[in-house]
């Protein structure tokens, strides 16, 4: 039954990184997949963890199923960091959280709870879009347009016609938001234009998906979350996909939520029920060691304080290659302006270069880029920053 089966495409983020793993160059630098590297191109558990994951060796006591919706004290500690620990949103109770298998596990949550709830509502995502987006959405069979994000001349975000598409989006159909460092582009709007955005998902009565993976590499662990806490106010609607693999290092443990905020506590009961159902019938119930540590560092003051130390760190070390990136093109001989780099938030800059660009600098120097031209700005270090410059700047 096999034989007649072609290969499936590979895929264009977790495809590179297949192949960059066979690949003999001793030179080669995976800069795809939005994983971070520290200044000498590992990729570390951050100390915190080690310390968490000591105590809970000791302190656990059974490994029985944890409840459909997770670990409780995994719950507080994400909304804890979504809302801000003494929230209304968290008070009222009109917030429900549910552990998933990593943020994208969370997005799956999301797209079922969707497709089976209000099964009308088409999904709108930006253009471009994280391209496990459309993967994962359509696997749970939404109907996915796109509206206009980006403006790759201008290299900005491009707002106004973000926002007159938004204002065409049809009454109660679901539009992703990225709460934080947008994937691919790096590009974030404002806290002016999120009023705005938040504004016109009112009036439009739209439901926003907000998908924040990467909270604490912009600005800061509150500052990040600011649109997702607008977005969730007084008598609003959201779903929230987070993750802590990226801002806890936790990205082979699957550590994400799915959080459903309703206008009221009430209203909160029926739809988490709904997505409930949706990981018995994915997964069951989600594995705890991940969350154990999340819960255990957040919901402890001096750990929290280190976690955050430590997060400073890796977002201080991106903002910095992304100076010396743009310094080291110039330095290179490179005269376009590639200063937008630094006005870029979260793991990733999306460069302009071209697919064919892409293709040569991966057979030729062994440099693996996601083909849209997204580089991982945190798999740059002093070791390999020199050489990359160089070879993007013979492509360019
Ligand atoms: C990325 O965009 O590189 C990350 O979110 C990792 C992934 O799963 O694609």
């Amino acid at each position: 039954m096999f034989e007649a089966l072609e290969m499936a495409p590979p895929d264009p983020i977790l495809g590179l990184t297949e192949a960059f793993k066979k690949d003999p160059n001793p030179d080669k630098a995976n800069l795809g997949v939005g994983v971070y590297q520290d200044d000498s191109g590992r990729t570390p558990i951050f100390a915190v963890v080690k310390k968490a994951e000591r105590r809970m060796l000791e302190a656990e006591a059974s490994k029985s199923y944890l409840p459909m919706s997770g670990a409780p004290e995994f719950a507080t500690a994400v909304q804890s960091l979504l809302f801000g620990a003494d929230s209304p949103i968290v008070a009222s109770g009109r917030a429900q959280t549910c552990q998933a298998p990593g943020g994208t596990g969370a997005l799956r949550l999301a797209g079922d709870f969707l497709k089976n709830n209000l099964p009308g509502a088409r999904l709108w995502v930006s253009d471009p879009t994280w391209s496990n987006h459309l993967g994962v959405f359509g696997a749970a069979g939404l109907e996915i347009s796109s509206y206009p994000y980006y403006d790759h001349g201008a290299k900005r975000l491009d707002f106004a016609r973000m926002m007159d598409a938004l204002a065409a989006v049809p009454e109660g159909d679901v539009v992703l938001l990225h709460g934080c460092c947008h994937n691919p582009s790096g590009m974030d709007p404002t806290m002016v234009e999120w009023e705005k955005i938040a504004a016109m998902v009112t009036e439009r009565r739209l439901l926003p998906l907000i998908d924040i993976a990467y909270q604490g590499l912009a600005d800061g662990l509150d500052e990040d979350a600011a649109a997702t806490r607008l977005l969730s106010g007084p008598g609003r609607e959201a779903l929230i996909c987070s993750s802590f693999s990226k801002n806890m290092g936790l990205y082979c443990e699957r550590v994400g939520a799915l959080t459903v905020v309703a206008a009221t506590a009430k209203a909160a009961e029926p739809a988490f029920s709904h997505v409930k159902i949706a990981a018995r019938q994915n997964y069951s119930n989600p594995p705890y060691h991940g969350a154990g540590v999340v819960a255990t560092v957040v919901n402890d003051p001096a750990l929290r304080a280190e976690w955050e130390g430590e997060v400073a760190v890796m977002r201080e070390r991106i903002h910095a290659m992304r100076r010396r990136f743009v310094d080291t093109l110039q330095a290179k001989g490179v005269t376009q302006d590639f200063s937008f780099i630094t006005r870029q938030n979260g793991m990733f800059s999306f460069s302009g270069l071209t697919k064919e660009q892409v293709e040569t600098l991966r057979q030729k120097h062994a440099l693996y880029i996601v083909s849209n031209g997204r580089i991982n700005v945190a798999g740059l270090t002093p070791g390999n920053l020199d050489r990359i410059c160089e070879a993007i700047a013979g492509v360019l």
